[in-house]
């Protein structure tokens, strides 16, 4: 019996080691035409650089998480802390939040001085229902895509959810704004929320309102969970800027969100810019944001205008060729920092003024007012009026630029970060401190109290590695050597 079971077991060992092996012949002979493509050094190569691609993307993306749960957490202690011994929230802090929204008195809103496209009666593409649409389709493309930039029309879009005090920003844009046939204003709702609609719908045919039709929930497991709002966020800006290049035909948009402050020039800024903006391929963006834009870390100089490797947000311009390429890969979140990933970017550059020409006022949003209250409330916005469109702005066209900004950097003295803390040397207008590691980056940007975070690879506002601010009132670029020949991706 034993020795029948043994000899049975030797049969059993021996059968499943040869069908093992059969099996992994059959296998591995069963997929020539992939072993065979993949065995072509190219493919093999773009395959590796597509993976990397992603890890990257992904590291970026557990980044912004762990950062913003740790943001949640400070948030969540400083909210206890709020508790009274009663148990009532300190009044101090009652803002109008999210779930309870105050309601708000509509401030009627004239029309800006001098402006007859103004007049009721006079609009034309802010004023069309969306339906209508279909059949002019015809009229926006021609004037959509009529010859000179200098007229191409730039319709603002809002992007706003549940928030009554949109009306602050739409007020000032309303003001500020030269024409409304060049720059209609379309503010897209996200949230259903039936208050912030009144309040959006009071302004009549001043604005257009959209409103975005998915509201389902997103269904996310912990901890995605708890970025949903940055999933909405993502989903919302989709719709509402294929509505900008589909439905409504435009050519080119501004993005800005319904916490955010414009200056006096803003449509000014985006005017001038757009030329060039249109022209130049190195170009997908023009901004009004300066991430470095504190009082202290500005010059008083508003007309000076920057080229940046680094997709700034907060108030921007691009054009429909832009979005057609965007819009298929469109991410599910954190769309901002995936614009900022070298798959999207593709080396692409910005415009930015040293002054912002938007500031924010949304301490209460998707990311908590922690940010707001360290960093963003302290961006300077610039309250003069630059004639940008009747100045030479042919400096920033990258073959002049370039060589500028290069001179300009490597020809300031080197100095270490303390002799510039110390103000040594202070006959010198413009200095340099160099880093050569993204832990020397980090620590001098700190330092010397310029934005320290980096995204694939690219500082805040940076340009060829380099951040340029003031401090003490004399310049100071924070630089790589002048070796430099491109950003690492993984510092991060
Ligand atoms: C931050 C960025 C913002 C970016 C967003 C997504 C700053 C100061 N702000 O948002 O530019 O778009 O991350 O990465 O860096 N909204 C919706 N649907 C929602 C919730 C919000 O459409 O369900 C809209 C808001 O109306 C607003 C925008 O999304 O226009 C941003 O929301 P907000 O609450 O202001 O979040 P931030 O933390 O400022
Ligand atoms: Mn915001």
């Amino acid at each position: 019996m034993r020795l029948r079971k043994k000899r049975y077991m030797v049969v059993v060992v021996v059968m499943v080691f040869l069908s093992w092996n059969v099996l992994t012949y059959y296998v591995l002979v069963s997929k020539p035409s992939q072993a065979g493509q993949g065995l072509s050094n190219e493919n093999v190569e773009t395959q590796l650089d597509q993976l990397q691609a992603d890890i990257q993307l992904q590291l970026q993306q557990n980044q912004r998480v762990l950062e913003d749960l740790r943001n949640l957490k400070r948030q969540a202690v400083a909210d206890l802390k709020q508790l009274s011994p009663h148990g009532a929230v300190n009044p101090a802090n009652n803002a109008p939040d999210k779930e309870t929204p105050k309601p708000v008195v509509v401030v009627q809103v004239l029309p800006p001085v001098n402006d007859v496209e103004n007049e009721p009666g006079n609009e034309k593409a802010g004023d069309l229902a969306q339906e209508d649409l279909a059949g002019q389709g015809g009229f926006y493309k021609s004037v959509a895509r009529a010859g000179d930039p200098n007229k191409v029309i730039l319709p603002i879009l809002m992007i706003a959810c549940d928030r009554v005090t949109v009306s602050k920003s739409l007020d000032l844009l309303l003001r500020l704004r030269p024409s409304a046939d060049r720059f209609p204003i379309i503010v897209s709702q996200d949230c259903g929320h039936t208050q912030t609609a009144k309040v959006i719908q009071a302004y009549g045919s001043q604005v257009k309102h959209i409103q975005q039709p998915v509201l389902s929930d997103i269904k996310l497991t912990w901890p995605m969970d708890l970025f949903k709002g940055y999933f909405k966020i993502s989903r919302h800006y989709k719709w509402a800027i294929s509505q900008i290049f589909h439905t409504f035909n435009y050519s080119a948009v501004i993005i800005v969100e319904d916490d955010l402050y414009v200056s006096p020039d803003f449509f000014e800024y985006f005017a001038a810019t757009y030329p060039y903006l249109h022209e130049d391929p190195l170009l997908w963006c023009v901004s009004a944001w300066n991430d470095n834009g504190k009082t202290e870390m500005v010059e008083d100089k508003p007309e000076l205008l920057y080229r940046t490797d680094f997709f700034p947000g907060l108030g921007w311009m691009m054009e429909r060729k832009t979005w057609l390429e965007l819009e298929p890969k469109w991410p599910v979140t954190f769309w901002d920092d995936w614009m900022r990933h070298p798959e999207q970017r593709k080396d692409r550059e910005c415009i930015r003024p040293e002054l912002s020409r938007t500031s924010t006022f949304g301490k209460i949003g998707v990311s908590k007012g922690q940010f707001f209250e360290k960093h963003l409330k302290f961006i300077k916005l610039n309250d003069k009026f630059v004639p940008f469109t009747k100045l030479d702005l042919s400096y920033l066209k990258k073959e002049n630029y370039d060589n500028l900004f290069v001179k300009a950097v490597y020809s300031s003295q080197l100095l270490t970060v303390s002799e510039v803390q110390s103000g040594a040397r202070p006959e010198l207008t413009s200095v340099r401190v160099q880093y050569n590691t993204k832990e020397q980056f980090k620590k001098y940007a700190k330092q010397l109290g310029i934005m320290e975070d980096l995204k694939a690879g690219v500082p805040r506002a940076g340009y060829r590695g380099v951040v340029s601010f003031m401090r003490s009132n004399r310049r100071v670029f924070l630089a790589p050597p002048p070796t430099w020949n491109g950003y690492d991706p993984k510092w991060n």
